[in-house]
């Protein structure tokens, strides 16, 4: 081995771990404002009211801060478990630089209102060429680094994070097909309910390959590595992983139920959706059997608590998503909080958890350090996150099902019992608890930030070398 080759691009590594940090402050603050604007209305002033500050958190939290978290885990876990540095030269910091470039520019049109009205892909026709430019790019460099492995084996996380690269460009492509008018302002190529089908079999995968598979792959890597075991099961995995990217493609259409869609397509989503329970909790069975033997350990390592926890909460959201696919839970779920309940219990809960804990493995590491600054501010990080989390999706449950009573309760006389105002006074209370959740999730953020700024502190940011795979001798 000789030059470039002799150690791992970890500069790109520690660019996104510490954007992933930055960014998750940005995007949940940004939630923290939405839900207080919900709970004091005065709150909406001027252009940064609800309706454009909302695109502007789900486009921060999902595509920053959990885009730069996988970005981040990818490239660091391609390199270690293909034994070789990333490939691609120019094209690495292209990766970074580009994404960094569409968030800002997703921040500034957003809020102007400059949108294509899809939901999770809002951004207009100019951001969307520059998304393809990088997630091309991004894509070569991943299965240009697997290609020039110097292993055998791909390891199953890759396998994760290279089905999570290519559906996310196909979804990308696909959806964002359009005639623009102006620089500004693009129609959809597709029309009417075509429109809208296709708007949620990109929406609905955008939750299970951006959402669930990248993190997946994180999930494969970082678990084993803090629990110092191997994975459960590598077969179960492979199962895992071929049923899970097959049947989260026919589940869109639970997005869509009573609507103008034929109604056999309806069922069709419906029926995927139910059977989508049994890889989503294969893998979480996987994820948390890789612990058999060392359970102790998640008694003082708040990295392995993190871990674990998001995937309790990957197993939660799996079986809720499921149930409410059933048209007749859909009927009393949809345009409800619960909905939203259910969203941040895979966002804060697994998502954001798995991240999180994924980016306290790395950050260290990444500076020449042994350990976090401080692992009590980890330990404590990871409880108001924990609390945050369950005072969110607990009080967006309540009001979730409360509003669905009450917009479907009739009279005898077939009049409704309650107007839709009377439905909004009453989720006030639960609107509140909300904010306070995520105040609580955002302040452990801001605690994240804190130590790991402290650990970058007078740390080395030497590449490391690149390790000879057991067995062979460099
Ligand atoms: C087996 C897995 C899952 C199934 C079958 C499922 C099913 C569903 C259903 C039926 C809805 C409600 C649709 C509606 O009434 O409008 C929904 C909404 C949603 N789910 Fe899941 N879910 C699953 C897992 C997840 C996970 C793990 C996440 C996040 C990480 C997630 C994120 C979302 C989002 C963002 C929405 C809201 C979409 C919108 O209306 O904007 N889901 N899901
Ligand atoms: C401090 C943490 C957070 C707070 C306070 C927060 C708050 C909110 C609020 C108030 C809404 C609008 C709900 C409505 O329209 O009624 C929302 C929507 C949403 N948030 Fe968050 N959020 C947080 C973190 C996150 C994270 C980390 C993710 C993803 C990784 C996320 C993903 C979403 C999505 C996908 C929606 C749209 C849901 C839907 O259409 O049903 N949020 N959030």
């Amino acid at each position: 081995m000789s030059g470039t080759q002799s150690t791992y691009n970890d500069k790109v590594v520690r660019q996104f771990s510490v954007m992933t940090v930055i960014w998750g402050i940005v995007g949940m603050l940004v939630g923290v404002i939405i839900a207080a604007q919900l709970v004091w209305p005065e709150l909406n002033f001027g252009f940064l009211h609800f309706g454009r500050l909302r695109p502007l958190h789900t486009n921060a939290v999902i595509f920053a801060f959990g885009g730069c978290a996988l970005f981040a885990t990818s490239y660091w876990c391609v390199q270690r478990t293909c034994h070789t540095r990333l490939w691609g030269g120019p094209l690495v910091p292209f990766t970074f630089w580009g994404w960094q470039l569409v968030i800002v520019l997703a921040a500034v049109t957003l809020p102007l209102g400059i949108t294509s009205g899809k939901e999770y892909a809002e951004l207009e026709w100019p951001i969307d060429i520059l998304i393809t430019l990088v997630w091309v790019s991004y894509a070569l460099v991943f299965f240009g680094t697997v290609a020039k492995r110097t292993v055998s084996h791909i390891y199953v996380a890759n396998w994760f994070f290279g089905a999570f690269i290519l559906t996310v460009a196909v979804l990308h492509l696909v959806n964002s097909a359009a005639m623009p008018v102006s620089f500004t302002k693009s129609y959809s190529a597709y029309a009417g309910v075509q429109d809208a089908m296709i708007q949620w079999w990109y929406g609905h995968n955008a939750v299970g390959f951006f959402l669930t598979a990248g993190f997946l792959g994180m999930m494969y890597y970082f678990v084993p590595k803090q629990a110092g075991r191997p994975v459960y099961s590598y077969r179960l995995s492979v199962v895992h992983f071929w049923a899970l990217i097959f049947t989260y493609m026919w589940a869109g259409p639970h997005h869509l139920h009573y609507t103008a869609l034929p109604d056999w397509t309806q069922s069709v989503g419906m029926l995927f959706s139910l059977i989508l329970l049994a890889p989503s909790w294969g893998g979480m069975i996987n994820g948390i059997m890789t612990l058999s033997g060392a359970w102790h350990k998640l008694r003082d390592d708040p990295v392995l608590k993190f871990l674990i926890t998001s995937l309790s909460f990957y197993g939660m959201s799996t079986f809720e998503g499921p149930m409410m696919s059933i048209k007749t839970v859909n009927a009393l779920s949809h345009y409800t909080d619960w909905t939203v309940g259910h969203v941040h219990s895979g966002a804060l809960g697994w998502v954001a958890m798995v991240s999180i804990g994924s980016i306290y493995y790395l950050l260290p590491r990444l500076f020449g350090k042994t350990e976090m600054f401080s692992t009590k501010l980890v330990t404590v990080h990871f409880w108001i996150a924990t609390i945050g989390t369950v005072l969110y999706i607990a009080s967006m449950w309540i009001a979730g099902v409360m509003q669905g009573l009450m917009w479907r309760a009739v009279n005898v006389d077939g009049t409704l019992t309650y107007s839709f105002v009377q439905s909004v006074k009453e989720s006030y209370p639960f609107w509140a608890i909300r904010w306070l959740g995520g105040v609580l999730f955002l302040a452990g953020m801001f605690i994240m930030a804190y130590n790991m700024f402290k650990t970058m502190a007078g740390g080395k940011t030497e590449d490391m070398p690149v390790m000879a795979p057991a067995g062979h001798h460099a």
